[in-house]
């Protein structure tokens, strides 16, 4: 495959509203953006906060009101979809029905005008690097909906855009084949190093798939970080909420330090990471303590500080128990992995819990 350019792309507070019969919608609200050459970023969260508008804004099929986008240092707001150098893979798998899978792949390389043999090759090498090698003759309704799906990713791969563009490209697949799917879309964005946004609203597959996270709420950024970073230190309560399981607890900042505080939360002294910005003595928090966060024991006749709770209801899952477990007279969601398939604790018995200070993230109220 050929030199890409380095595909560096950048929102700088882009604005898209739709304006109807209705009052205006603010369908994207200041989103700034920073994708390094080679990375794939994900855009994440809930119907209608502003993934596929901010999606198509980078394609060039909507213009921002405001703010710029910049490809390599570039200002491509003007510039049409055609002329960005970019591909998109949309959750429909949108091949064309009519043509058959070699010919899918070909179309672009063809329209561009390349030699029959170089198509050839290149067609051939990308149907053997996702898989449908063997298949080039049939036609559309012929394949499953995991190989049509593969069948547009070729057909994107094989432009060699600087930048690849995915719309929910695995909602349609059941879940084995996105998980399949998802595996083999990272492994290809990796070894081509191109550049890729990439919308879902599954969170697993954002963790799985991306450099960076993007949460996205009502049109703005609410994170971008890691998926460490947007799984363990959320920055919003939606963030901590939108990405897993969690228990909110409220507290009060006793006294704090750059690098940790103590909260007092659940009857308890508790110590938790330190925020950014720092978190000051007498501050009013929330903790966000993820279920597989607690560790539970039998209590101790010595009973000295430690964390004490009741258990109301238990579930047995399979690989692990859960419970819902009262403490202080809240109801904590607490997991317990068993890897010797015992029978969870029953209800009503007491419980000590030890609450592991790395897995706390703090949120400001
Ligand atoms: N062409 C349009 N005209 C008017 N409103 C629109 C238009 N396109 C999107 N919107 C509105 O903008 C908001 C964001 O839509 P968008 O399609 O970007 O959401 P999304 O995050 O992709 O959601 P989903 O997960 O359901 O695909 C929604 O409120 C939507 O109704
Ligand atoms: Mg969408």
């Amino acid at each position: 495959m050929s030199e890409r350019g380095s595909g560096e792309l950048v929102l700088e507070a882009v604005v898209k509203e739709f304006v109807g019969r209705g009052a205006p919608v603010r369908a994207v609200d200041g989103v700034s953006i920073s994708v390094a050459p080679g990375t794939l970023v994900t855009l994440l969260g809930p119907s209608g906060c502003g993934k596929t508008t901010t999606l198509r804004l980078i394609a060039g099929f909507e213009r921002p009101d405001a703010g710029r986008i910049l490809l390599d240092g570039r200002v491509i707001n003007d510039v049409p979809p055609n002329r960005r150098d970019m591909a998109m893979v949309f959750q429909s798998y949108a091949i064309f029905p009519h043509l058959n899978v070699f010919e899918n792949i070909a179309y672009g390389l063809q329209v561009r005008g390349l030699e029959s043999d170089v198509v050839r090759r290149k067609v051939g090498e990308l149907a053997e690097l996702v898989g449908l090698s063997g298949l080039e003759n049939r036609q559309p309704n012929q394949l499953s909906g995991g190989q049509q799906q593969r069948v547009a990713l070729a057909r994107a791969l094989v432009l060699e855009p600087k930048v690849l563009l995915f719309d929910e490209p695995l909602s349609n697949l059941d879940a084995k084949l996105r998980v399949q799917m998802r595996e083999q879309i990272r492994a290809l964005q990796q070894r081509f190093g191109i550049t890729s946004v990439y919308v879902t609203h599954d969170q697993a597959e954002a963790m799985v798939l991306s450099d960076l996270v993007v949460v996205m709420n009502r049109g703005i950024v609410e994170q971008a970080g890691t998926p460490f970073e947007v799984y363990r230190r959320p920055a919003t309560a939606f963030v901590a909420d939108f990405m897993g399981r969690a228990n909110f607890v409220r507290g009060k900042v006793l006294e704090a330090s750059a690098a940790a505080a103590r909260v007092a939360a659940l009857g308890t002294t508790l110590t938790v990471p330190g925020g950014e910005p720092p978190l000051a003595a007498g501050d009013d928090v929330t903790l966000v303590i993820r279920p597989n966060a607690v560790v539970l024991t039998d209590p101790t006749a010595d009973a000295n500080g430690a964390l004490r709770g009741v258990v109301r209801r238990a579930w047995f899952v399979g690989p692990q128990h859960d419970y819902e477990i009262v403490v202080d007279g809240q109801p904590l969601a607490v997991v317990e992995h068993d890897p010797v398939g015992r029978l969870p604790r029953p209800v009503g018995s007491d419980v000590e819990l030890e609450i592991l200070a790395d897995a706390l993230a703090v949120v400001r109220d």
